[in-house]
């Protein structure tokens, strides 16, 4: 055996004779007994003291009452509950139920588990709570393009903080698909296309959600979902099949799932569509041999809505009972909206197709969550918090800083942005830049239209003294050019333009696959009349996925993405034209020249025939080019910024060794501003499988003044240089690796070093 392997041991036979050692040689100021006094027989831990008394419970629930727990139901969209389920809950026969909320009406159904159900098993109250309860922060998406994790975290607590005063304990989120294809809606409600961008941002919304520890009252319980490879349906048809490899599954879809575990995530949700010819929601191998046996995940498993009784129409279930059968076995703990499980499960025991240990185990994970939450102990919301938490004044001045820092500089030829604040007349034109509702993207919890404050609004109050016009020109998915010929006529009227374009918020989000990414209805020909003009302009995006703007990259002098960005979208989005804030964000996903590239993201593979402009046969495309529009990573700053000195603290690592890599930033321009440093990592030739041609290992976001400069130092350890071999294990292969360290996924400083058996 290599010396290395007796290390350990040698070492832990050590601490074991100083423990034993200690244990006998008693001093006079620690006799037996004072030791004792001390160090009292080891204390029961509150985990213990939570199994202990889900044993005493389980002893005393009905089958009936077990189910109960396993079931929950959906309420009325405004957040009230039905009228079944007070009698469901009285009868101990519902534990959960989702989109119930308000401090009231949650306390007026938990006193109905807690005064009238038999074994007064407190109800938990679930909702959507994805980026934001009543104060909306940036789509998912946006917030990713922060490349800030702390942002992301610091949004979910203070959503969590909302959320739980107005009763809810348990939020659907974070979602942690990655999303590789702009067509699928839902790439708005994620982290984008990066595992490793994913999994940051996942283990800072888990925190942010649920704090150190989610029975504190203020926290909710987070779910991570969908499980799994949700994000890979075909085609990008939302609920479509997935079909990928082992190894894809591994290195691109698990990681986020992973580290939410990691961050010590309380739930899952298993998701709608099937994966290599099983459904996610009755996947043995992913949620049972995965998600508990290798990360030993102890938490609750939910099913998406319905789910547990789609199994039926995917056809791996032939009637309700089977579905149960299938999702029980392979993991689901609640079934979310169908009935099946409380159909089904007395007869599928009697018939031993299910066993009491199954439902006894789920039951328990229920339990475990609510035991977690302190349920037991503080059943009610405390009615008088939902005036003074929600939209707290410091709760929309978060949402403002964190807006700015989702936006993304996609063009600025000529410093045409910041816009001058003595400007003295502006036009503004876009049915988006006077939009209350879209501004708050898919999911707006219980947002209001009313709380938001739009781009025109803004502007107006930013800039008392300039006279702003604002023309519609033509709505989102409009099919008239009526309103051009006034929005031309402001736009040459005024001394600057804002062009202000995108989707509207159901243009993304579930059920919201596109089969076209260019801008919708007319709007590309709107902005085509105002740039007519001959008249100074700037485009402002909104949108809640990646968009074919190629007219507008080619001939827009400047573009600033601001996704949706939530209640105070129109002053964040002001703040950044006019300079208070400075665009500091970068693309989470790749932005194509052409529907028809995706899915397109960075980290590809080489293939045999890498693209080569002078050769026909390499892997390109004939009508368009093979590279994106915007890559992976970019986005530009008001200032200019130059990287230099990449150092590694080694050329050669053993395969268990670590390696730093530093690199000096220096901000060369004359405004303060925001970088994010970016390292990415090549397995060279040589690897037993293909690898990406770039991977993104280690990124920081940094603030620095106009000459400052700072270095900035990532580590690579096994776990960012090991893969998947060709037989499915994960290991450090020896061989050189490329670090580049750059500002986007293209270009960079590089440097590489060889990592060597030992
Ligand atoms: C979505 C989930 C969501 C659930 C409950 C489903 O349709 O896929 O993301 O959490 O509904 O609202």
């Amino acid at each position: 055996m290599p010396p290395t392997t007796h290390r350990p041991a040698r070492a832990s036979r050590l601490l074991l004779a100083a423990l034993l050692a200690s244990a006998f040689v008693s001093t006079p100021a620690q006799t037996p007994r004072a030791r004792d006094a001390r160090r009292p027989s080891r204390p029961v831990s509150r985990r213990d003291e939570i199994e202990r008394r889900i044993d005493q419970l389980l002893a005393r629930m009905t089958l009936e009452e077990k189910l109960g727990q396993l079931q929950q139901l959906d309420g009325e969209a405004n957040g009230n509950f039905r009228p079944e389920h007070v009698e469901m809950i009285r009868r101990g026969l519902l534990g959960s139920t989702l989109n119930v909320r308000g401090a009231q009406r949650t306390n007026e159904l938990q006193r109905v588990a807690m005064n009238e159900s038999r074994l007064k098993i407190p109800h938990l109250f679930a909702f959507d709570v994805i980026h934001g309860y009543r104060t909306i922060f940036p789509v998912p998406l946006g917030e990713a393009a922060s490349f800030d994790p702390g942002a992301a975290e610091r949004a979910a607590e203070i959503a969590a903080r909302e959320a739980t005063a107005a009763g809810v304990r348990w939020t659907f989120a974070p979602m942690v698909d990655v999303a590789r294809d702009a067509r699928w809606g839902r790439i708005t409600e994620g982290a984008g296309e990066d595992p490793y961008l994913g999994s940051a941002f996942a283990r800072a919304r888990v925190r942010g959600f649920q704090g150190a520890d989610y029975g504190a009252p203020d926290r909710v319980v987070a779910c991570a979902k969908h499980f799994v490879a949700y994000g890979a349906a075909e085609a990008g048809r939302d609920y479509n099949t997935v079909d990928i490899s082992e190894r894809t599954l591994r290195e691109i879809y698990f990681p986020p799932f992973e580290a939410a575990v990691e961050a010590g995530v309380g739930s899952f949700m298993s998701a709608f569509n099937d994966l290599n010819g099983v459904p996610a929601s009755a996947n043995r191998f992913t949620l049972s041999d995965v998600l508990r046996g290798e990360w030993k995940f102890d938490g609750v498993v939910v099913s998406d809505y319905t789910s547990v009784e789609e199994l039926i129409k995917h056809g791996v279930a032939s009637d309700g009972k089977d579905a149960a059968r299938l999702a029980l076995g392979a993991g689901v703990d609640v079934e979310m909206v169908s009935r099946l499980f409380n159909q089904h499960a007395r007869a599928l025991l009697a018939e031993q197709k299910i066993t009491q240990a199954q439902i006894d185990e789920a039951v328990r994970r229920v339990l475990r969550v609510k035991f977690r939450l302190g349920l037991f102990e503080r059943p009610y919301t405390d009615e008088s918090l939902e005036a003074k938490v929600l939209l707290s004044p410091e709760h929309r001045a978060a949402a403002r800083t964190l807006a700015a820092r989702s936006f993304v500089l996609l063009k600025n030829d000529g410093g045409t942005l910041p816009l001058s604040k003595n400007v003295k007349s502006l036009a503004v034109v876009g049915a988006l830049a006077d939009d209350q509702l879209d501004m708050m993207g898919s999911w707006n919890g219980d947002g209001r239209a009313e709380d938001v404050v739009t781009l025109l609004s803004a502007l107006r109050q930013k800039l008392p003294s300039t006279r702003i016009t604002f023309a519609r020109g033509c709505d989102v998915r409009c099919d008239t050019d009526a309103g051009f010929a006034e929005a031309a006529r402001a736009a040459r009227d005024a001394d600057a333009t804002v062009v202000v374009l995108g989707e509207d918020a159901g243009m993304s989000g579930e059920a919201s696959s596109r089969a076209t990414l260019d801008l919708p209805g007319r709007q590309l020909d709107l902005l085509k009349a105002v740039h007519a003009t001959g008249k100074p302009y700037v485009v402002v995006l909104m949108n809640g996925r990646p968009l074919t703007i190629n007219w507008a990259a080619e001939n827009s002098h400047a573009i600033l993405e601001t996704w949706f960005a939530g209640t105070e979208a129109g002053d964040a989005i002001a703040d950044a034209l006019f300079g208070d804030a400075n665009p500091g964000g970068k693309l989470p996903v790749t932005f194509p020249r052409a529907v028809g590239q995706e899915p397109l993201y960075y980290n590809h593979m080489n293939t045999g025939r890498p693209p080569d402009a002078n050769n026909k046969y390499t892997s390109k495309y004939l009508d368009v080019l093979w590279t994106p529009l915007y890559p992976f990573g970019y986005g530009l700053s008001y200032t200019t910024f130059k990287l230099s000195n990449l150092t590694l603290s080694a050329a050669r690592v053993p395969v268990n060794g670590r390696l730093t890599a530093s690199v000096e930033v220096e901000n060369t321009g004359a405004r303060a501003g925001d970088e994010v440093v970016q390292l990415y990592i090549h397995r060279a030739a040589g690897a037993s499988v293909t690898r990406p041609v770039a991977e993104l290992k280690g990124f920081e976001r940094v603030t620095l003044a106009p000459g400052e400069r700072r270095r900035v130092s990532f580590t690579l350890t096994p776990k960012e240089l090991g893969y998947y071999d060709r037989e499915m294990r994960f290991s450090v292969e020896p061989g050189t690796f490329r670090v580049t360290v750059g500002t986007s996924s293209v270009g960079g400083l590089e440097a590489s070093f060889d990592v060597v058996a030992r």
